[in-house]
């Protein structure tokens, strides 16, 4: 639990990832054969074997603001990096690379339904542009800064989109046994940004086949939306998203292994959202992808929830699929 609160904790907005490769890479390294950063900064962990190559993705990026703008009263008007939905950020806690810390509000004459990042801004504490521009600079970035809760078998904090799914990889590589495929764990950027990492670690890589771990959301709070994914009740095996359809070869590959291992797992099919798969599967001439996702609720707020009987399940599953010749 302790690493994954670190893993949760680290900063790492789309294009700043470094601190949680840091985190990933030092836990990683005793458990890989070869280590390399590509110049999107994915980091790409290679465990070698005889077989066909096996690429699963998780991304180290989380949604933050930019700072775009500062008024001459010190306040701090902002972009949304990533999908940043204005009911998630109305009057919560945000923090700079440099320790700047800060409050999202908006514009009083707007109705909070109306915000969207034209209306909002970020009060720094600040009282005139001169002491703002002392504390951040256009460009900066801030995440959420929210606590890292336990509550019964569930945990909730900060960018459980995508960590928990970093931290799953990460735990499942320390416990892989036999290496039938040559197997690559990576660890992508700038997901939120639109896949931007996974494009380019997928042409490094070559896979024969990928699978993208990341969380994906449910149906299983009052009053939602119709969507067959629950937390509790395992991994999911994810049919489409927007962003693909998965492959005949994955899709079999993933069912069978889970069948074999005995994990609980949910067929999930998406109307939107999209992961790592959707750029991996067009690379080169084509690669049989799929994702497999634990389920999240409040994705993209600052108290994103798991079960941490997911996230052990997850763990299985990834080992059995490592373990499993493609
Ligand atoms: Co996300
Ligand atoms: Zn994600």
């Amino acid at each position: 639990m302790e690493l994954l609160k670190k893993i949760v904790e680290a900063f790492g907005p789309s294009g700043r990832e470094d601190e949680v490769r840091e985190v990933i890479k030092n836990e990683i390294a005793p458990y890989v054969d070869e280590i390399k950063v590509d110049n999107m900064g994915n980091l790409i962990c290679r465990k070698k074997g005889n077989g066909k190559k096996l690429m699963m993705a998780a991304h180290m990026d989380e949604i933050g603001i930019m700072v775009t703008h500062i008024d001459k009263n010190g306040f701090v008007r902002f972009a949304a990096v990533g999908g940043v939905y204005p009911q998630n950020c109305v009057h919560r806690a945000v923090k700079f690379e440099n320790g700047t810390k800060g409050v999202i509000s908006g514009e009083g004459k707007t109705a909070i339904r109306d915000w969207n990042a034209d209306k909002m801004y970020v009060d720094i504490g600040a009282e005139s542009y001169e002491e703002a521009a002392k504390m951040v600079a256009i460009g900066d970035m801030a995440t959420f800064c929210s606590e890292f809760i336990v509550m019964g078998k569930k945990v909730s904090g900060k960018t459980m989109d995508d960590r928990v799914a970093c931290y799953a990889l990460l735990e499942a590589v320390k416990k892989i046994k036999e290496c039938p495929n040559d197997f690559y764990a990576v660890f992508t950027t700038q997901e939120e940004l639109g896949l931007r990492g996974a494009k380019v670690a997928a042409q490094v890589v070559e896979p024969d086949m990928a699978i993208a771990v990341d969380v994906s959301s449910v149906g299983d709070t009052p009053e939602s939306n119709i969507v067959d994914l629950t937390l509790g009740k395992g991994p999911s095996v994810k049919i489409k998203d927007a962003s693909y359809i998965i492959s005949p070869q994955a899709r079999d590959f993933m069912i069978k292994c889970a069948n074999e291992a005995g994990i609980p797992y949910q067929l999930e099919a998406a109307s939107f959202g999209g992961t790592d798969t959707g750029a991996i599967m067009l690379t080169g001439t084509g690669v049989p992808s799929a994702t497999t996702s634990i389920p999240c609720r409040y994705i993209h707020s600052p108290q994103e929830t798991v079960h941490l009987d997911d996230v052990e399940n997850e763990i299985k599953f990834l080992v059995k699929m490592i373990e499993t010749k493609v």
